[in-house]
């Protein structure tokens, strides 16, 4: 009777301890779950370069970039952070100590039915419990602001690096690459930084401080007991793990396949539709899906086993010491027994913190790998060496409107090939230079350089009669408008996207420029005039009306230099006419560089350089060109007849 009276306080302080490790392997799994989900890597299964060693993780280095990445970017505010969770932590580990051995002497107390001391000890253990739970809601406010700042700031940093970028870089990265190493990465590295400074010290100081006491208990049946059950647990977690890891990396790789399949049929579902390709399509998507599938459902069921096994080890080891007690319990009188069972009670608890402990770290293992491939992606993102660079001494620029190439060429990264060879011309101030040739045959990628979008890698580029690499960035591009050949405007409204250099022009100077771009008809017509709304990449608008729109944007700077990328051939020939007449007579003093695909649109320029598989083959007037130029001439009898061209 008297020890079914002793149970009842020892099974209900067994029942709230069943609660904690419940809660937490749900959050763990939770965590797992939302990584799974993630896909932290970009959609470019086509570059052997990074994709598989990151995928699989192949390197040697992770665990270090992690930590150099954050340590790096880490303030002294972080620092005085970790710091206090550290400081922090010590005296959550205190207080719950302080209630375990409190167990005790309650049970000693309850034995004695010394009411008042039960109520003391009571009091003490509840205002400890009180201050536990004070100082954790204190740490995981700390890590949260700690882990958030550090993140941000890595965020701000890659930010700054991706906007640095030239054309070369960004070959380095796709596009989806970089945004993904900005978002899921990042939610990555925050989580598992996170998750390491709420647990990393509570778990390791726990265990100690629960072994040192257990051995000062000195109890070696228990203390062996204890130590076969962790061993069973920690033999389970490393067979889970070594289960799920390698499925967990292939996961990754196919969230990042998904994400192809994805984005390929939501940007191309016209064409999809238009071909009646859906079930081509689908079946694409779906032999990723399955898998993918397959293998979450493989990685789910695994770890759905893990808090069944935990639960298992703490009934088990709780179950074992109670019985080993129970067997020395038989022998002794009512006193000792009591003495005893108050230490086996504690016993209990101290081993099932081990336990917990235990799972705290796991969970920390288990995040670390991924967060440490995407802390690796995001380092290489920083630590990207930026191929245009300001130079440390600018000078002055010597003249005005010039733009003079010399013996150009220009290899794109990780090709051996120069895709323009030996480009050499001199354009004067009010001058117009047009280039005209094949698609790819390297029109952009000569005007690239012009505004450092791309730096040579053979000979020089002069604006203004100085090297570009020679004055800063900022100043070259201030003399430079720049309209690109696919029409690209930002969610906004169409004033925001005319004024997007100087957000303080007035409606006068925008609609100048729209004018002179022929758009400010269709602009007007809208409701809204110039504050109708523009979607994400202008998809609200035609091509054309795009285009025109981007050259207002190019000459609302009144730039000294002015670039038109292919810009005419989205527009109708007339408008085409009057665009380039109202640049002429408004902006006389400009140069101007027009690629044009449509001989009519250069006809009139003082200068047109005919290219050819990246070379020139003829640079001269349109009346030379077409009598002495066979790729020109070629060209212009595809689009004109021999009258109007007067052959
Ligand atoms: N990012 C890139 N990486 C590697 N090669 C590229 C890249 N961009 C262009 N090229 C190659 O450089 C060559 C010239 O391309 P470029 O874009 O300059 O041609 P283009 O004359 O402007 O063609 P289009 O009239 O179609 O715009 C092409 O052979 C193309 O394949
Ligand atoms: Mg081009």
């Amino acid at each position: 009777m008297c020890a079914s009276n002793e149970r009842l306080p020892f099974f209900s302080v067994e029942k709230t301890y069943i609660i904690v490790p419940l809660t937490s392997s749900c959050e763990w799994i939770g965590d797992f779950e939302t990584l799974l989900k993630a896909s932290p890597h970009g959609t470019r299964p086509w570059s052997g370069r990074r994709s598989h060693s990151e995928l699989l993780g192949q390197n040697n280095e992770r665990s270090d970039v992690m930590f150099k990445l954050l340590f790096k970017n880490m303030t002294a505010k972080n620092w005085i952070a970790v710091i206090g969770i550290f400081l922090l932590t010590l005296g959550q580990v205190f207080f719950m100590m302080q209630i375990v051995s409190y167990i005790g002497l309650l049970t000693g107390a309850v034995r004695e039915k010394n009411i008042a001391e039960i109520w003391w000890y009571g009091l003490y253990m509840v205002i400890c419990a009180i201050l536990m739970a004070a100082v954790e809601i204190i740490i995981r406010f700390v890590s949260s602001a700690a882990a958030s700042s550090t993140v941000t700031a890595l965020r701000e940093k890659m930010y700054r690096r991706v906007n640095e970028f030239a054309i070369a870089d960004f070959a380095s990265f796709s596009t989806e690459s970089l945004i993904t190493r900005t978002t899921n990465d990042m939610q990555n590295v925050h989580l598992a930084w996170l998750t390491f400074l709420k647990t990393a010290f509570v778990a390791p100081i726990t265990m100690v401080w629960s072994i040192i006491i257990l051995v000062q208990n000195a109890n070696p049946r228990l203390t062996v007991i204890t130590a076969i059950w962790l061993v069973v647990l920690v033999a389970a977690v490393v067979v889970l793990l070594m289960l799920v890891t390698p499925k967990y990396k292939i996961v990754q790789k196919l969230t990042d396949a998904l994400n192809v399949a994805s984005r390929e049929n939501l940007t191309g579902v016209r064409v999809v539709r238009a071909f009646n390709a859906e079930a081509y399509q689908e079946a694409k998507f779906d032999k990723v899906n399955v898998h993918f599938t397959k293998l979450q459902i493989f990685t789910g069921r695994a770890l759905a086993l893990f808090t069944p096994l935990v639960m298992l080890v703490m009934m088990g080891l709780s179950l074992s010491i109670l019985w080993a007690s129970a067997y020395v319990l038989n022998n002794m009188n009512v006193d000792a027994a009591n003495t005893m069972f108050a230490t086996t009670n504690s016993f209990v608890m101290l081993a099932n913190q081990i336990v917990m402990s235990f799972i705290l770290m796991v969970t920390l293992i288990v995040i670390w790998p991924r967060a440490s491939v995407s802390a690796k992606r995001i380092h290489e993102v920083i630590v990207h060496e930026v191929s245009v660079l300001d130079t440390q001494n600018p000078v002055e620029f010597k003249e005005s409107g010039t733009i003079e190439f010399r013996n150009v060429g220009f290899a794109y990264p990780g090709t051996d090939k120069e895709a323009v060879s030996d480009i050499t011309f001199k354009v004067n101030k009010g001058e117009t230079i047009a280039f005209i040739g094949a698609t790819g045959s390297g029109k952009t990628t000569i005007i690239n350089m012009i505004a450092r979008m791309a730096d040579c890698t053979r000979g020089e580029v002069l604006v203004d009669g100085v090297n570009v690499k020679d004055v800063r960035q900022s100043d070259l591009r201030d003399r430079i408008g720049y309209a690109p050949q696919r029409g690209f405007l930002f969610k906004g409204n169409i004033k925001e996207n005319i004024a997007f250099k100087n957000p303080e022009m007035t409606l006068a100077d925008i609609r100048w420029a729209a004018e002179i771009a022929d758009a400010d008809g269709f602009v007007m017509a809208k409701r809204n005039g110039y504050d109708s709304e523009v979607a994400q990449g202008g998809s609200n608008f035609s091509g054309g009306q795009k285009q025109r729109l981007c050259i207002a944007r190019a000459v609302a700077t009144k730039p000294e230099i002015l670039i038109f990328d292919d810009s005419f051939s989205a527009l109708d020939y007339r408008t085409d006419k009057v665009v380039r007449g109202r640049i002429a007579e408004k902006l006389p003093g400009t140069t101007r560089v027009i690629i044009a695909q449509r001989v009519g649109t250069i006809m009139d320029a003082d200068q047109i350089v005919v290219l050819d598989h990246g070379k020139i083959v003829g640079l001269g007037k349109h009346y030379d060109l077409v009598r002495n130029c066979p790729v020109y001439q070629e060209i212009a009898l595809s689009q004109l007849s021999k009258e109007e061209l007067g052959l």
